[in-house]
């Protein structure tokens, strides 16, 4: 039986064994899928296992993936550009590096319709998924990027990287058509963002990266003040779809089934 695990720390909330686990049902293959808290120095070991074939393929999530990357045979190209790796598999006896988040959120962002283009987009927060959504942004055609992180030197370094973005301190005044919250804050149910969300204007996209809870006090204040609010459950989907489709080489299908899975 073909061995697949994710990576993390914490790694509870992740419900990546659950959708892998059924796609595997569902398509008939001899494998499992599952969780494993990790230390920094475990990703040596996580590597050999890779190597050996012990494990076949594996996700890699917060706060690993730019880590990863000192124990990489190779990288994606836009693994390479983000510095950021989520699906690592075996090549012809190399260990690549693959990022699958940014292709996550383009198709997310295709599932809810929104044009991006000429869009003011505010990011809130630095960590390791932001480089994979402001790539897919600067494709996208938006007029303009802000990174807004509580630890503004984080942002800054971003901002060193890509070279469009425009770097506010935590608490400046918020001004954007569509929010994006890239913050862990919101993965405790009664996490608050600090930030003053009021005099914004009308129907402003919300977007938040986590997924589980299903509705964060961030998109549950944004939607009481009838903004257009998504949560990443979809773009928790495709990256999922598309890490399966590297390591399977065949597509999983997304229907309703799949969508109601993750809760
Ligand atoms: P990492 O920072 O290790 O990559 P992450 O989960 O990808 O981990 O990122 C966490 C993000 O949430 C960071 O942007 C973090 O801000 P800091 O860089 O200042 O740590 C942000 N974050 C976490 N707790 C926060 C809080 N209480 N208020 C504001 N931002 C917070």
């Amino acid at each position: 039986m073909k061995k697949f695990i994710v990576i993390g720390n914490p790694i509870d909330h992740s419900l990546s064994p659950k959708l892998h686990n059924y796609w595997f049902k569902v398509n008939n293959i001899n494998a499992e899928y599952h969780t494993k808290l990790a230390q920094v120095s475990d990703l040596v070991n996580l590597i050999n296992s890779l190597r050996k074939g012990e494990i076949e393929g594996a996700n890699v999530t917060v706060p690993f993936k730019n880590e990863i990357i000192n124990f990489l045979d190779e990288l994606s190209p836009e693994a390479k550009v983000t510095r950021s790796v989520n699906t690592l598999l075996k090549d012809q006896g190399k260990i690549i590096g693959h990022n699958t988040d940014i292709a996550g959120f383009e198709l997310a962002m295709r599932h809810t319709k929104y044009d991006l283009s000429q869009k003011n987009i505010l990011i809130l927060g630095a960590g390791g998924v932001v480089p994979s959504i402001v790539y897919a942004l600067e494709k996208s055609k938006v007029s303009k990027i802000t990174i807004m992180n509580r630890t503004f030197e984080k942002a800054k370094i971003l901002g060193e990287r890509f070279k469009n973005i425009e770097v506010k301190k935590w608490g400046s005044q918020l001004n954007f058509d569509m929010i994006i919250n890239a913050t862990s804050l919101g993965l405790s149910k009664n996490d608050k963002i600090d930030l003053r969300f009021e005099d914004l204007g009308d129907n402003k996209f919300f977007y938040d990266v986590i997924y589980n809870p299903i509705q964060t006090n961030f998109l549950k204040d944004a939607k009481r003040n009838f903004h257009k609010t998504e949560n990443g459950k979809m773009m928790f989907i495709y990256q999922a779809h598309q890490a399966f489709t590297l390591w399977h080489k065949k597509m999983p299908d997304i229907n309703d089934e799949v969508i109601n899975l993750i809760k």
